[in-house]
């Protein structure tokens, strides 16, 4: 087996109590209750990175897998920046719903399953909205790992086809997104947690957002990202990526972080109003973008410090809006989900009050395959 020796495979810390653990499988939350993150110092050796196939391997020395015989890897990411014109502004576009499961989430699938395949894991269970369900059951399926996958019972169909597809045991739940969340962390206190919002591993995959955006800019940085904020591992996934290439001197500062949220569900948009550190209860209504219908968002108190220390913000976006940038979108030849139509109204609301020259960029994370019969 190959190890690669000069990797530091990093330890779990806590950012509340200050607590550090070895990572392991068992171990997905600090004892005092919060999220954890995973310290690792990632390298970017851009003659190497150059070199290799365009997939999100390429940097490969970023990603704490320490053998590349657990390396899952469907080809995945390096995808399109696209620039489009939005109200006479230009912005990029990244295309992420051409990832193999039809969504971003495989950029932390495919890192954080290889992880549980390099402990020797055989079974693993999450929860999700869909999406990252499908995601983590691929990838799962690749490494003969078995995967047990909560939803909402009222999910696209379409996604929980796909998730069944996979070969994984579908889990339906009667009420809410957090009723949801609550069965698979019983099921996780004895199966471990392939969880895409308490695992750091998978922030540990879709940070690779950021060093795709930097690469495919000419190794620059954009001024400001505008991505959506459901538990916010896009978001974060890229804050922690840009992050990571400013410690290592890679870049000079980390993009202004602009968070779309659905007026019908909008916990972070409602604590960054009320200069508020944490996220508290709110009034969730339906909103057909399932995918950030996300009222107790697990790493909220991070997703607000990532937004003050980069001078962003969170703006919310109705039902309507949605709807109508989701024809539009189709109109200009992309089929996606609603949830993510929800971003691109976002980016164009951030437009009208932001008439400026700056380098914006955003992204469609999800195929519209996996919502049509929502959309219809
Ligand atoms: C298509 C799509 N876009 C965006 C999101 C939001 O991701 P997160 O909840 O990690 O913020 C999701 C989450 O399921 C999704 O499915
Ligand atoms: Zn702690």
């Amino acid at each position: 087996m190959l190890y690669l020796s000069f990797m530091n495979m990093g330890k779990y810390s806590c950012s509340n109590c200050k607590r550090f653990y070895p990572p392991q499988p068992a171990r997905w939350r600090c004892d005092c209750g919060s999220f954890l993150d995973l310290e690792f110092e990632p390298k970017f050796p851009i003659e190497k990175i150059v070199k290799r196939s365009p997939t999100l391997w390429r940097y490969r020395e970023a990603l704490p897998i320490h053998s590349n015989a657990s390396v899952l890897s469907m080809n995945e990411g390096f995808t399109p920046l696209e620039e489009i014109e939005l109200n006479g502004n230009r912005v990029l576009l990244k295309i992420d719903y051409l990832f193999p499961t039809g969504s971003y989430k495989d950029r932390g699938a495919t890192v954080l399953v290889s992880k549980m395949k390099e402990w020797g894991v055989e079974k693993v269970v999450e929860d999700s909205s869909g999406n990252a369900g499908s995601a983590v059951a691929a990838y799962c399926a690749k490494a003969g790992i078995h995967c047990e996958v909560y939803v909402p019972q009222h999910t696209s169909p379409e996604k929980l086809v796909q998730i069944q597809a996979y070969g994984a045991t579908l889990k339906k739940v009667e009420g809410s997104r957090e009723k949801t969340a609550e069965k698979a962390m019983v099921a996780a206190s004895k199966i471990p947690y392939a969880s895409h919002c308490w695992n750091p591993f998978f922030l540990h995959g879709t940070k690779t957002f950021a060093f795709e955006v930097w690469e495919q800019m000419g190794w620059k940085t954009p001024d400001t990202l505008v991505l959506p904020i459901g538990h916010g591992t896009l978001f974060l996934g890229a804050y922690l990526g840009f992050k990571e290439l400013k410690e290592s001197g890679m870049i000079k500062r980390i993009p202004k972080m602009v968070g779309i949220q659905s007026a019908s569900c909008a916990p972070l948009y409602q604590a960054f109003k009320k200069g508020w550190k944490e996220t508290h209860p709110i009034q969730k209504k339906e909103t057909i973008a399932e995918g950030i219908a996300i009222a107790e968002p697990v790493r909220g108190r991070q997703i607000l410090e990532s937004i003050r220390k980069t001078e962003g913000e969170v703006l919310a976006v109705t039902e309507r809006e949605i709807k109508v940038t989701l024809k539009e979108m189709g109109r200009r030849g992309h089929f996606i989900e609603p949830t993510s139509a929800a971003t691109i109204a976002g980016l164009k609301k951030y437009l009208r009050e932001n008439r400026q020259k700056a380098k914006i960029i955003s992204t469609l994370t999800g195929m519209g395959l996996k919502s049509a019969g929502k959309v219809l």
